[in-house]
Parts: C-alpha cells; sequence; structure tokens
C-alpha cells in the first residue's frame, strides 16, 4: 500500500509526453493537442502579468505602517530574494521537464505520486483562489473608480451587487447593509476564462496590452515621485546612521513586538508583501505551449521576477519617501502616494485627478492580467492532473483552438461562483501559504534530482542545488510559520478534502495503477 502511494512517474516518460522540440534526443513534436504559439517574450510578459497586481497596490501601505516602516523597501528585497531561490529551482526544472503540470508533474517523477496530489490540490489554492482573492479586489477598485474618480453614484440595488453576503455595503444616507453577490468579480471571472477559451496566442495578446499599460502607470508614479523624496520621511530611526535607519526600532504593543527587523517588524512585512510576487511560477504552466521550452521558460520566470523586484523596490523607496509610513494603513496607498507627488510638485487639482485616475486604471488593469494568467495556469494543472488519471474530464483539448477547454471553463465558473459570495479576508491568506507550500516542494526537488537523475539533460543549471534549494525551502517555510493559525487551519481543512478525492478517485484511475494492474494481468 505505501509502496504505491509513492510510485513515481518515470522521468524520462514525461519528458517525452510533453515532447519538447528542441531536445537533441529528438523526441516527437506532440505537446497534447496544445500548441506552440509562445515565445520568449511572450513569457516574461505573462510573468509580470501575473505578478504586479493586488499586493503593489493594496498590501504596501499596510505592510509599511504596520511591520516594516520605510524599511519596506527591505521587506521587498527579502521576499524577492525568497522567490529568487524558488525561482532558480523552477527554472531548473521547468526547462528539464517542461510540461504544462509545473510542481505538480516535478514532485510526481521526484516524490511520488500522493506528494504530487498534495501538491496538484495545493497549487488550486495558489492559483484558483488567487484569481478569486484577486477577482474580489477587481471589483473594489472598479466601484471606486466609478465612485471616487468618476463620481457616478449606483442606485441601492446595484451598490447591494457589488459585494457578496458577507460583506457590507456604505448607502447614501450612510447606513448600511449586507451586500447580495459581487457582481462585478463573477463577471470578469467568466470573461477572461472565455479569451482563454479561444487561444493561447488571443489571451497572451491580450496580457500584453495589459502589461504595457500597467507597467507605464508604475514607470511614472516612479519618475514622478523619485525627484520629490522627503528624506526626513526615510529616516526611522535618527539614533542609527546609514541604511539602517529606513528600520523603525522595535517596540512592544500588547506584548507583541513591531517593527524592526524580525517579527513583528521587517520579516512580517515581507510575509505581507509575499503576495505581491505570487505569479512568476505560473509561467511554467505554459511549457506545451512554448515554442523552445528549454531556453525560454527560464527567461520567462526569472526575466519577468527581476523586472517586477526592480519595480517593486523602487515603488517602495519612493512610496515611504514622499508619504510618511504611519499614514499608509490604507487600501489604496498608491492613490494616497499620487495625491502627496502632486502636492509636493504644486500641480492644480486638475493634475490630481487625472494622475489618481490614471493609476486607479493601471490598477483596474493590473488585477486584469493577474486574473487571467492565474486562469491561465489552473486550467493546464487541471489537464495535466486529468491526463495522469488523477481526476476526471479534463484531459481533452479543443479541436479547434487547442486549449484545455474543459479545465478552463470549469475553472472560470468555480472562480466566479467562489469570487461571488466569498469575503477577500477568507482567502488572501489561503494564496499565500498554499503558493509557500509548492515552493518548498520544488525547492527540494531540484538537489532529489540531481541525486535520482544526475545525467537528464538540464538545459538550465542552478549552482549549488543543495545550497539554493535549502535556503529556499528553509525561507518558504519560516514565513509559512509566521502565517496565522487559523490560515494553517484552512490549509489542513482543504489538504483533508484532497485525500478524500485522491484515495476516492485518483488512487485507482491513477495512469499508473491502471498499467500496474495490465501488467498484473498480462502477467497472471
Ligand atoms: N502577485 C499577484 C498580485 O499581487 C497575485 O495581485
Amino acid at each position: 500500500m505505501l509502496a504505491t502511494l509513492f510510485r513515481r512517474k518515470d522521468l524520462d516518460r514525461v519528458i517525452r509526453e510533453a515532447g519538447d522540440p528542441n531536445r537533441a534526443d529528438g523526441h516527437a513534436i506532440d505537446s497534447g493537442g496544445l500548441k506552440r504559439h509562445l515565445g520568449a517574450y511572450h513569457l516574461v510578459a505573462l510573468g509580470v502579468g501575473a505578478i504586479i497586481g493586488a499586493g503593489i497596490f493594496s498590501l504596501t501601505g499596510t505592510a509599511a505602517a504596520e511591520y516594516a516602516g520605510p524599511g519596506i523597501v527591505y521587506s521587498f528585497v527579502l521576499a524577492g530574494t525568497l522567490c529568487a531561490f524558488a525561482g532558480f529551482c523552477y527554472a531548473e526544472l521547468a526547462s528539464m521537464i517542461p510540461v504544462a503540470g509545473s510542481a505538480y508533474a516535478y514532485s510526481y517523477t521526484t516524490m511520488g505520486e500522493i506528494i504530487a496530489w498534495i501538491i496538484g490540490w495545493d497549487l488550486i489554492l495558489e492559483y484558483t483562489f488567487g484569481a478569486v482573492t484577486v477577482s474580489i479586489a477587481w471589483s473594489g477598485y472598479l466601484y471606486s473608480l466609478l465612485h471616487n474618480s468618476l463620481g457616478i453614484d449606483l442606485p441601492v440595488e446595484l451598490l447591494r451587487l457589488t459585494k457578496g453576503p458577507f460583506e457590507t455595503v456604505e448607502l447614501p444616507n450612510g447606513a448600511t447593509a449586507p451586500g447580495i453577490v459581487n457582481l462585478p468579480a463573477v463577471l470578469i471571472g467568466l470573461v477572461l476564462a472565455a479569451v482563454l477559451y479561444r487561444g493561447i496566442r488571443e489571451s497572451a495578446w491580450v496580457n500584453n496590452l495589459i502589461v504595457v499599460v500597467k507597467v507605464s502607470i508604475v514607470l511614472a508614479f516612479i519618475a514622478l515621485g523619485i525627484g520629490v523624496i522627503q528624506m526626513d520621511n526615510l529616516i526611522a530611526d535618527p539614533t542609527v546612521t546609514g541604511p539602517a535607519a529606513l528600520v523603525p526600532p522595535a517596540r512592544l504593543v500588547e506584548g507583541v513586538s513591531h517593527y524592526g527587523w524580525g517579527l513583528g517588524g521587517v520579516l512580517t512585512g515581507a510575509g505581507v508583501v509575499f503576495f505581491a510576487y505570487i505569479g512568476f511560477d505560473a509561467v511554467s504552466t505554459t511549457a506545451q505551449e512554448t515554442k523552445n521550452p528549454a531556453k525560454d521558460l527560464p527567461i520567462g520566470i526569472l526575466g519577468s521576477l527581476v523586472v517586477c523586484t526592480i519595480l517593486y523596490v523602487l515603488v517602495a523607496v519612493v512610496l515611504s519617501g514622499v508619504v510618511p509610513y504611519r499614514e499608509l494603513g490604507v487600501s489604496d496607498p498608491i492613490a494616497v502616494g499620487i495625491d502627496r507627488i502632486v502636492e509636493l510638485r504644486q500641480w492644480p487639482a486638475t493634475a490630481r485627478s487625472a494622475f489618481t485616475f490614471s493609476v486607479k486604471l493601471g490598477a483596474l488593469a493590473g488585477l486584469t492580467s493577474v486574473i487571467l494568467v492565474l486562469l491561465m495556469a489552473q486550467a493546464r494543472v487541471f489537464y495535466a492532473m486529468s491526463r495522469d488519471g488523477l481526476l476526471p474530464w479534463f484531459k481533452d483539448t479543443h479541436p479547434k483552438f487547442h486549449t484545455p477547454h474543459r479545465a478552463t471553463i470549469v475553472t472560470g465558473v468555480f472562480v466566479a461562483t467562489c469570487a461571488s459570495v466569498m469575503p477577500i479576508s477568507l482567502v488572501g491568506e489561503l494564496v499565500s501559504i498554499g503558493t509557500l507550500l509548492a515552493f518548498v516542494l520544488v525547492c527540494l526537488g531540484v538537489p532529489i534530482l540531481r541525486y535520482t537523475n544526475p545525467d537528464t539533460p538540464r538545459p538550465f543549471r542552478v549552482k549549488a542545488p543543495w545550497v539554493v534549494g535549502g535556503l529556499g525551502a528553509a525561507t518558504c517555510l519560516l514565513l509559512m510559520i509566521g502565517l496565522p493559525w487559523d490560515t494553517w487551519l484552512r490549509m489542513i481543512i482543504w489538504l483533508i478534502i484532497g485525500f478524500v478525492i485522491y484515495f476516492g478517485y485518483g488512487r485507482t484511475h491513477s495512469a499508473l495503477a491502471r498499467e500496474a494492474a495490465q501488467k498484473k494481468t498480462d502477467g497472471g
């Protein structure tokens, strides 16, 4: 029994099934019905599309005001470094095993079926609930754009259709009422699923367009803010000199330490802004739709991570340089930053509204591409799991559009349904813990495969795999430990549901199980 739980997929077979056209060993060009349309540029854009979103536009302020102060810059560097460890490991595995299942498929070859199932089930937390979280945030930004920037007042009946039943809306008379259903969040999920259904080339095109808009807005924020940084805002601890002055001294609030470098300070800030980096790994799920996966996947994964880390650090410097960190504890810190930039530059009020409007539009665009890429990644993980027999329904591709169409429809409908009723507070941290668990297993997978399959070609090789993989896994675990207990509990419940499905279906329907049974019959 135990041995069958840990049965592993043969690495060469996985590589053969994916059919990378550029491998020296000349495997057939068969990507299982998916079509190879994407190049390195598309992949970097998909990574940036998935990364820049709710994290930078909303969470930066809380992380600075409550935990890190102007040391938020270090929180971004720390979270970026952790992601770089995981990014290198993803790059090695993705170039070596270029299949749509990403971390799920890597762990099937390294740690066995049950671990692969856990990771596949866990990726739903990252991709599906990531898309749910960002859809809810998207709805909030749309409302803010309509109401605060354009002055449009929705009638009460429509107002209650902008939030789910567990959240409240503020009525024009100042009273509050429970929401009914979050209709904008439903619509955006379904529209983007339709785009993904239509084709990977079309989806990449939509993503490219959005990425240009959002990166331009972020660059404009940096360019206009950098010249009016107030050094006083950056000096949080005048008793020290040099870069350490950015970190406010630790203090105790109700027995809990805040500020400083550790928990409650820069480290906790890194845990919060980690959400802003989630998504670069989604690039790896396009392996069977990439023209030259061995070369382009590492470029896509690491390139998007580098671009976003640089942008994030610059945004953090500008934001905490123009606004005193204690004033940043709001849901739209970048908008607060713009107000201050306009004030410092003594621009007229019209410039302020135009600038604020553009940034909100940029944020809305940013969130749109995050949802798009996360939905895309989830559909491909379902497709891969179904091809292995662990899930029903999803293994076919559309005969004309060459997309995993059933997986795309089910993912879109599921995300829309959850986003229609769930409160954002329920899902946000689940996404982070699910992603961190996937990163731990990917980081461990690299040294394991170096040991078990030393001779398999690795177009991209991590230097010192034991150090990079070990440090990556350890730092991810550290951030997981810092997350609240109720988040752990929700993840454990989610995994238990997963075990019920695996033992009820996947274990007996798995392709490996059926092959083993067949061999037994033939032998007997
Ligand atoms: N990194 C993505 C975001 O910040 C999930 O929205």
